[in-house]
């Protein structure tokens, strides 16, 4: 007997952004949300995910590069197994980035447009201090480059305005998307 196992349609919300930009913030807020909306939900925190998965690598093009796509090929598996994947690294490179979505496909670009400014005066882990005084080499935003997106799906910057509201627009990128009926 052959058994047809039942539809499900998962999606990948790729934050990309500067460090300090709110990703990993609005990554944490989304999930519980969608949980509650009956969504299987993991999370990949680039934080995290350097503590594991990519665990040795640096913060050279080509080490951001694998870091980046080793995070798109899990996203890809658990996407179409029915998951909604929150990713939340820098990404800082267009090229990576699109290899994931084509990957992908139900894949939802956020770009979290913070001012590098005020990702700055944040300075949540104490890091850009470093990189302005030249103790980090190859900063993303200071001394290194970043690529924003052409065409998100998304855009918002996470200055004045609340977490929540931020969520909100995700999930109303998601709902006009298809990928949420609620
Ligand atoms: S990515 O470029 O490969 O996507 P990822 O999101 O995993 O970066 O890691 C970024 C985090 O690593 C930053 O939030 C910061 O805490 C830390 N970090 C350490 N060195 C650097 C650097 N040179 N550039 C950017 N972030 C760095």
């Amino acid at each position: 007997m052959t058994v047809t196992p039942p539809a499900v349609r998962g999606v990948t919300i790729w934050f990309t952004g500067l460090s300090g930009a709110g990703k990993s913030t609005l990554a944490e807020a989304l999930a519980p949300k969608l949980r509650a909306l009956g969504q299987r939900v993991e999370v990949l925190d680039g934080d995290a995910v350097r503590t594991h998965l990519s665990k040795g690598l640096g913060f050279s093009r080509e080490d951001r590069d694998t870091n980046v796509r080793r995070i798109g090929y899990v996203a890809h598996l658990l996407t179409r197994n029915g998951v909604f994947v929150i990713t939340a690294a820098i990404s800082p490179y267009r090229e990576a980035r699109d290899w994931c979505r084509e990957t992908i496909r139900d894949f939802v670009e956020v770009h979290v447009a913070t001012p590098l400014a005020v990702c700055a005066g944040r300075d949540v882990k104490g890091l850009y201090q470093k990189a302005y005084a030249g103790e980090i080499p190859s900063f993303t935003g200071v001394s290194d480059p970043y690529e924003p997106p052409v065409a998100p799906e998304l855009t918002l910057s996470t200055e004045g305005i609340s977490v929540d509201e931020g969520v909100e627009r995700v999930l109303e990128a998601l709902r006009s998307r298809g990928y949420l009926s609620v």
